[in-house]
């Protein structure tokens, strides 16, 4: 027997003002990702084969992250007037024409709720035949929730809101978690008799299940009130936030990986990491970042979409963002590696060095404070320390391109565009602005004279010279 159709409709068309944010609620990120996408990816998990977010406030914004995530995983439906949870599941049906099973609805700002809860809720609804399963929570302030009210035997026969709730209804400690699967055709049988006929006067979704109590009835299941947890304002955006960390932490843990320490990893979810890798305290790696096996990242290091090869070592503070760091290469302390940066295997970038769109071939060295701009870095080549790549004239970038084995003597500078060829050496304190043959020594400075002696004449002029301004002065300010 064939799977029957599960489909998802998440509603993400409020406003979240008490986020007091320009930013719209369900866009507040989470362990990198936006509230609304750790609700959609549940669904997906769980099985949804399509999912309809259902969008209003700042649409174009939640439209637009939600397909740079997920391409066409997923479908929108433009809910114009916030008219109630109801009318949004409304608006979803259209997108969902044709299709039968059942549906879940989820909230857009529940950002630690589980796959594996939804295939449970799935399975009890599944069980139960029963055209509504929702999850429940136990709360000792119930306040602003719906209220579960079951009938003598413990069935579900409605949910109360709080603002329609009197003062006994108020007293129920268990409430409506805003986690549901329906039968599809259910809803579309029953939504269009939905009234505004409440204290909101809105089109209640939890009405729907005083209707099923005399239509096949709904099963309500207790859920963990931490995968529950709503979001409504930045300190809710922080609780979730920290939870969601030691999730993460406690299942790279499971995975062979060595966290110093849990509590400082901000890991976002959907980086990727090897076994048998350690990392240190206060360590933050964002976006789509990926460490091989054996890979150590020091203390304070920040990684954004950045590539770490097996082995490699990034010592403390390191800060780096759309680069590929190669397999035994070392980085850091105090490494700057702007975007496109591309260190080969075993090669060393060190101490405040800055790099930006620039290859580094294997075993290449740019040690010590040096800026390394639109580079073209052959193997075993030597930057010396304080080398700065002139990559920009004002107008545009320009490449340097350093061929194999080529050694560059500190203090000097590239001025882009320029070759240096194979094997070719460049004195220190150079200004590079031709190119230099394979082989060849560039050197550029004034030649250096030692003045015998003169060193001594000078300190005795300035000795003579500071009594003079005593004798005048005798107490100077
Ligand atoms: C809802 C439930 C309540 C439950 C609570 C759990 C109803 C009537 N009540 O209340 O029983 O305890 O969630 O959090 O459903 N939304 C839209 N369009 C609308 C209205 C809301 O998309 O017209 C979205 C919101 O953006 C939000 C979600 O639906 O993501 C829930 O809406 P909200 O107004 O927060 O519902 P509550 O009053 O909290
Ligand atoms: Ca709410």
């Amino acid at each position: 027997m064939s799977k029957p159709e599960l489909s998802a409709i998440v509603l993400a068309a409020g406003q979240g003002t008490r986020m007091r944010s320009a930013t719209p609620k369900v866009l507040h990120r989470i362990a990198g990702r936006a509230l609304v996408a750790w609700s959609v990816r549940a669904a997906l998990d769980a099985g949804a084969s399509k999912v309809v977010v259902v969008v209003g406030h700042a649409r174009e914004q939640v439209e637009a992250e939600l397909r740079r995530v997920f391409g066409d995983r997923v479908s929108f439906a433009h809910q114009k007037e916030q008219r109630g949870t109801g009318d949004a599941v409304a608006c979803a049906l259209t997108l969902l024409e044709g299709r039968g099973g059942h549906v879940f609805v989820l909230n857009g700002d529940c950002p630690l709720l589980e796959a594996i809860t939804l295939t449970q809720l799935e399975s009890a609804a599944r069980e139960s035949k029963k055209p509504v399963a929702l999850l429940t929570l136990e709360l000792e302030e119930p306040r602003g929730y719906g209220r579960i009210l079951r009938d003598e035997l413990g069935a579900v026969r409605g949910i109360r809101e709080h603002k329609d709730a009197s003062v006994t209804e108020q007293m129920i400690t268990e409430v409506n978690s805003g986690t549901y699967l329906f039968d599809l055709d259910f809803v579309r049988r029953t939504i269009r008799d939905l009234s505004t006929d409440n204290a909101a006067g809105e089109l209640y979704l939890t009405d729907l299940v005083a209707r099923a109590y005399g239509d096949g009835g709904s099963v309500g299941l207790v859920g963990a009130p931490e995968e529950l947890r709503g979001v409504n304002d930045r300190a809710e955006l922080a609780g979730c936030a920290t939870i969601r960390r030691r999730r993460i932490a406690r299942a790279l843990g499971r995975a062979g990986v060595l966290l110093e320490d849990p509590e400082t990893a901000y890991i976002d979810a959907d980086v990727t990491i090897a076994a048998d890798v350690t990392i240190h305290a206060n360590v933050h790696l964002r976006g789509n970042t990926v460490i091989e096996t054996g890979v150590t990242i020091d203390v304070g290091s920040v990684l954004t979409d950045v590539f770490v090869g097996e082995r490699a070592h990034v010592r403390p503070y390191t800060v780096a963002e759309a680069s590929r760091i190669g397999t035994n290469a070392e980085v850091g302390p105090f490494s700057h590696l702007r975007s496109k940066t591309d260190l080969g295997a075993k090669s060393k970038v060190g101490n405040f060095t800055e790099t930006k769109n620039t290859k580094i071939g294997e075993g290449s060295k740019v040690n010590h404070l040096a800026y390394v701009g639109d580079g073209l870095i052959g193997a075993d080549v030597n930057v010396g320390a304080g080398t700065i790549f002139c990559n920009y004239d004002g107008f545009v970038k320009n490449t340097t391109v350093l061929e194999d084995g080529v050694f560059i003597g500190s203090d000097s500078q590239l001025v882009a565009p320029v070759r240096v060829g194979k094997n070719a050496y460049v004195a220190s304190g150079t200004t590079v602005t031709r190119d230099v043959p394979e082989n060849a020594l560039a050197i550029s400075r004034t030649k250096q004279d030692n003045k015998e002696g003169l060193a001594e004449k000078l300190r005795a002029r300035g000795r003579a010279a500071k009594a003079a301004q005593v004798a005048k002065n005798p107490k100077p300010t």
